[in-house]
């Protein structure tokens, strides 16, 4: 199943106007861009976390056997670790296109590592699109990763990878890292 997210993305026009604006990643773009970007810097945004939500049919999983993969879910107070990119409006149609699956554009507040600020974008997936899987006890999400694989590749790679780039930010994340020891545990028995 699957919620085309392309026609609502291109009708915000929000900093469509502008030269070059912030872009925050959280999930893949920690670890891997696949667009041109004029410099990235790590940086937090604040009252949201990263959570194993997102069902991925078209990249990590099938529409028959879904994938996980991470949108941002509300959380006053707690700060969320990822990588801002500086861009052009022209990578909008890149991503919206790339992750069409049910994230949405939204404004956000981000702070860089040197206490500055700036106003910039970030893509979620909120529970209203139709691939959104919910929460789930993390052994079931665990295992649903280690088993599902899709056109870009195994969906254990994509929590490897997005494991070993927080690690390489310095950043906290209990969620991501436990489903990371289960994965290997489930690999390894
Ligand atoms: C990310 O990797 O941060 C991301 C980018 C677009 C949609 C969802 C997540």
């Amino acid at each position: 199943m699957s919620f085309n997210t392309i026609e609502a993305n291109r009708r915000d026009g929000r900093f469509a106007d502008r030269e070059q604006l912030w872009l925050f990643g959280y999930g893949s773009l920690i670890y891997k861009a696949g667009f041109d970007y004029i410099e990235r810097r790590p940086a937090t945004i604040t009252g949201w976390q990263r959570r194993f939500w997102q069902g991925s049919h078209d990249h990590r999983g099938t529409p028959d056997a879904p994938g996980r993969v991470v949108t941002l879910v509300e959380a006053p107070g707690e700060v969320c670790t990822g990588m801002a990119y500086r861009i052009t409006p022209a990578v909008f149609g890149h991503l919206d296109h790339r992750e069409k699956n049910g994230y949405l554009r939204f404004a956000t507040e981000m702070t860089f590592a040197d206490g500055s600020h700036d106003e910039g974008l970030v893509y979620i997936a909120t529970p209203e699109n139709e691939a959104y899987l919910g929460d789930a006890p993390a052994e079931e999400i665990a295992r649903q990763i280690a088993e599902s694989h899709g056109p870009s590749g195994p969906n254990r790679d994509y929590l490897l990878g997005l494991a070993a780039g927080l690690r390489e930010l310095g950043a906290e994340d209990p969620h991501v890292f436990d489903l990371e020891t289960r994965l290997r545990a489930i690999e390894n028995a």
